[in-house]
């Protein structure tokens, strides 16, 4: 197929396009580079040995956007591009309904008038309201508390209806859980400038010296160690759960979707153990207050993807770990 990829240098992005071509598929990759850099592209083309064709185009345009369609034969998408800082959404909303909402409302102008139908769409564990029961299966209450979650959401609907007015475009949603870590060659990871904000790209600049300690932010929730819990999966598992998906463009629903996940939770305290273990260095950290709209704990019902993409993933924590640290060692 000829699978269009929008964000495609960005950080699941960039390991999916190394999926895709694995697998024989012809790539096309849109990024404006708003959190990417070209030097993506070009360790992409070295490691796959490929050329890879890549537009630097602002989605938001789509005049230019529209020059991918008329210059390409496109089977189909998968839909990465966006912004994704939770705590800015909350500042900057109108910022995140723009971008992420507009671009994908450009993007399916162009599906429809080019009369491409199938799509894979980067959603959220965070679509769903915070649950007793758990795990989270796909089809328990949905319910958002941030701009960032409430797009996620929006495009989930925008998605379905267009597929209930047209029978023959096909969407796969993809929830995905806590991706981290990085591709086992080292050269691709996640961009990591400034101070992170999420658990992994923190507790890598602890390591490395840059940051004095990770903040655990709280030990009182009702979980095994009192410490956040959550479902983390490796970057590249999640990147092949994609290629699955292509195999429900041909299911008799025409809307699909899949948590990704591995189904475990982990804590905050097991990962700074797992992440020491892996690599042998020590993170210190000091136990502060609750982080401000975080939820105790979540992970994923991970058996409907198993069981309809036969998708099962292949790395475990300590993987995930040594991947992150191996990344992070070499650049940022
Ligand atoms: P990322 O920021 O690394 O990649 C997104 C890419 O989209 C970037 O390269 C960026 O430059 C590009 N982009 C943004 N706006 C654009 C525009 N207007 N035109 C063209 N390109 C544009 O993010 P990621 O971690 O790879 O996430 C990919 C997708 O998965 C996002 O939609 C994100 O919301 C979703 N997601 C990510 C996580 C996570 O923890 N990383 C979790 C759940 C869902
Ligand atoms: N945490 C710390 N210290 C830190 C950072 C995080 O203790 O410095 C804790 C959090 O409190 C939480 C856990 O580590 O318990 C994971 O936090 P992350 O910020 O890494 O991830 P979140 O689960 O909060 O959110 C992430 C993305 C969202 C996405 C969601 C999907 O940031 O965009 O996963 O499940 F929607």
């Amino acid at each position: 197929m000829n699978i269009l990829i929008t964000g495609g240098l960005g950080y699941i992005g960039s390991h999916t396009v190394i999926e895709c071509i694995s697998n024989n598929h012809n790539v096309i990759i849109v990024d404006n580079l708003y959190n990417s850099s070209i030097e993506v592209l070009h360790r992409l083309n070295k490691f796959l040995n490929k050329d890879i064709k890549f537009y630097r185009t602002d989605m938001q345009n789509i005049v230019d956007f529209e020059k991918v369609f008329i210059e390409n034969k496109i089977d189909a998408v998968i839909h990465f591009a966006g912004y994704k800082a939770v705590g800015e959404s909350v500042k900057k909303p109108l910022k995140y309904y723009d971008n992420n909402i507009g671009i994908t409302i450009n993007l399916l102008k162009l599906m429809e008038k080019y009369n491409v139908k199938k799509i894979i769409f980067s959603s959220s564990a965070t679509v769903y309201k915070e649950s007793e029961i758990l795990p989270l299966t796909e089809n328990m209450p949905l319910g958002v508390t941030n701009p960032y979650g409430r797009s996620k959401l929006i495009i989930e609907d925008i998605l379905q209806d267009i597929a209930h007015a047209d029978n023959e475009f096909k969407v796969v949603i993809l929830r995905y859980f806590n991706p981290i870590g990085a591709h086992p060659c080292g050269m691709f990871g996640e961009e990591n400038n400034g101070i992170p904000n999420n658990l992994m790209p923190y507790i890598v600049k602890v390591a490395k010296g840059e940051l004095e300690y990770l903040r655990v932010f709280g030990d009182d929730y009702n979980t095994k160690d009192g410490t956040g819990v959550r479902d983390y999966i490796h970057v590249v598992d999640l990147a092949a759960a994609h290629i699955k998906a292509i195999k429900a463009f041909d299911f008799e629903s025409n809307v699909n979707i899949y948590n990704i996940g591995t189904g475990k939770g982990y804590s905050v305290l097991e990962i700074i153990n797992n992440f020491e273990k892996a690599t042998g260095i020590k993170i210190p950290y000091k136990v502060v207050e609750r982080r401000g709209g975080d939820i105790g704990e979540y992970y994923a019902d991970s058996q409907k993807a198993k069981k309809e993409l036969n998708f099962e993933t292949k790395y475990g924590i300590l993987e995930m770990c040594t991947d992150a640290w191996n990344y992070e060692k070499g650049n940022n």
